[in-house]
């Protein structure tokens, strides 16, 4: 498979008051073509972050990106200008975004015909009746039904799910090849949520476009991400394919995780834990790992070491943690 887009060693702060917040703090990932790809982790853990760098959207000030490469159709991203032509192209047709909250991506006072039509008069050169044609197009296939006569109501017209829709249906317009889907749906109700995720899929595979679904829900990803990253306190501390991780988590952050989702494959009864404590502050980081707190897995050398870094624990599969959790977890199980 090839890839897509190669982010490597990414690192984005933000200039508070209270001081740096480390936000990103040296992420790599990569996404392969027509893949889906998850990010987890709590919320605060810099899942959104990394994503707005990616576009270049974080806003300066009080954020910066201060190191790191952006790898897309072999060039790097971060050596364009935030906001000139060729991020905006980027931006506009070849990676789109679609946000938790529809209501504050749209545009309240152009109507939907105006909003899908903008960005595919712009970047796909359609004239205006065109453009409208394929707009309405877009809308039955992310099935909002009576699109011909809907197409010319604004966005308050809509309820919040078939609001999800439109902004899927921007995200289309312009055949990207990846789009960024930052908690698409943790705003709707659970029914809507399946829903709209199995739209989702459904479009991606369709148009063989790649998907970087970001979410706080393990359950999610689970369902639909061929692989994980799995992010804490601004990095990723472990990655892997979804199976592989369900079955074989290697940190302990990933532990506490999947014990606080519903899994179809243990008895019902199971309790859900949540993780005690909290994720930590991001301006005053210890040298160490930052789970240490937290972890019911730790060492001695965990308190003594710099944060371990990623390290291979199988095939395609790494973590950032000293213990050996695995053969921690089998006696656990004794
Ligand atoms: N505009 C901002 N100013 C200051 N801090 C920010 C800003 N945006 C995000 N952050 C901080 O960056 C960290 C990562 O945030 P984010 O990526 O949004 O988390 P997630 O998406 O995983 O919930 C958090 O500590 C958050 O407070
Ligand atoms: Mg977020």
């Amino acid at each position: 498979m090839a890839i897509l887009l190669d982010v490597k060693n990414l690192q984005t702060r933000f200039d508070t008051e209270a001081g740096v917040v480390k936000a990103v703090d040296g992420v790599s990932f990569h996404i392969n073509e027509q893949e889906i790809v998850g990010f987890v982790g709590e919320s605060g853990c810099g899942k959104s972050v990394t994503q707005l760098s990616v576009m270049q959207l974080i806003p300066n000030p009080p954020g910066r990106i201060i190191g790191g490469e952006v790898w897309f159709d072999g060039k790097d991203l971060l050596k364009y200008e935030r906001n000139g032509s060729e991020m905006r192209s980027v931006r506009g047709s070849k990676i789109s975004m679609i946000f938790q909250e529809p209501m504050t991506s749209l545009n309240p006072v152009l109507t939907i015909s105006e909003q899908i039509g903008e960005s595919m008069q712009l970047h796909l050169r359609l004239n205006k009746a065109d453009a409208r044609k394929r707009a309405v197009e877009l809308l039955s296939l992310v099935g909002i039904p009576a699109a011909e006569s809907r197409i010319d109501d604004y966005p308050h017209q809509f309820s919040g799910g078939m609001r999800q829709r439109v902004m899927i249906a921007i995200g289309l317009a312009c055949n990207p090849r990846l789009i960024i889907a930052d908690e698409p749906t943790t705003a709707l109700d659970v029914t809507t949520q399946a829903v709209l995720l199995e739209l989702i899929k459904d479009l991606v595979k369709r148009f063989n476009t790649s998907l970087t679904l970001v979410t706080h829900n393990l359950g999610v990803v689970a369902r639909y991400a061929q692989r994980i990253y799995v992010m804490y306190a601004g990095r990723i501390v472990e990655a892997g394919p979804t199976n592989e991780i369900f079955a074989h988590p290697r940190h302990p952050y990933t532990v506490g995780l999947l014990k606080c989702v519903p899994r179809l494959d243990q008895p019902r009864d199971k309790q859900l834990v949540p993780i005690e404590g909290l994720p930590p502050n991001l301006i005053k980081m210890p040298p160490m790992c930052a789970f240490l707190p937290r972890c019911a897995y730790r060492i001695n050398r965990c308190e003594k070491s710099h944060w371990p870094p990623l390290t291979p624990v199988g095939e395609h599969h790494s973590a950032a943690c000293f213990v050996n959790l695995e053969a921690t977890l089998e006696n656990d199980d004794k």
